[in-house]
């Protein structure tokens, strides 16, 4: 049994946590909902959304749990490198990437406005869509269309890792 514990805003993180949830067997619950069910320094998997280039609430998780995993889950579908985030936050466990995606309509808070104005600034940048860098065609079309990658594959090696450690 394992404990979950996420945060999330537009809902991929929230997805992912509840699918690891029911593959390893446990429980998924919101950093909000742990803190009421979860005793200081349970173990847990924590995953978390990538908020201009800062995995959410990390230091706060690490802070109050002993942390088996992490996995971060962000807007590309592409692995990123990680090592400046196991370094910052002297991470002692796995760190994974999961690819999220990106739901405007979903987001809440400040976050939908931020986003909303990336786009507004690149534009104001190359003023006209048609010269956006390939980097920015991707974070535009995401803002624009959205995206949507959450799939079990991506969980795998966090699956191969588990899995094994119970053998
Ligand atoms: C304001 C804002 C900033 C973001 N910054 C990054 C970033 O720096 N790197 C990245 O990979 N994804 C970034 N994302 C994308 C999110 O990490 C992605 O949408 C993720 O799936 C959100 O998870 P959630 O749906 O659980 O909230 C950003 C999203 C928003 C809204």
């Amino acid at each position: 049994m394992y404990n979950i514990v996420y945060t999330s805003n537009a809902g991929h993180t929230m997805e992912y946590a509840n699918l690891l949830a029911l593959e390893l067997g446990g429980e998924a619950y919101s950093l909000k909902e742990a803190k009421k069910k979860l005793k200081k320094k349970s173990e847990v998997i924590y995953l978390t959304w990538i908020f201009a280039g800062r995995p959410k609430k990390l230091k706060k998780a690490l802070k109050r749990y002993k942390c088996l995993a992490v996995a971060t889950v962000g807007m590309t579908l592409n692995k990123i490198d990680q090592d400046e985030i196991k370094y910052k936050y002297k991470l002692n466990c796995p760190l994974y990437y999961l690819p999220g995606g990106m739901d405007v309509k979903k987001l809440k808070g400040i976050y939908k406005s931020i986003a909303q104005s990336v786009y507004d600034k690149m534009l104001i940048k190359a003023k006209n869509e048609k010269d956006f860098s390939d980097d920015e065609k991707i974070v535009a079309q995401a803002i624009i269309n959205g995206t949507n990658y959450v799939s079990r594959e991506h969980l795998e090696p966090i699956l191969r890792y588990f899995n094994n450690i119970k053998k």
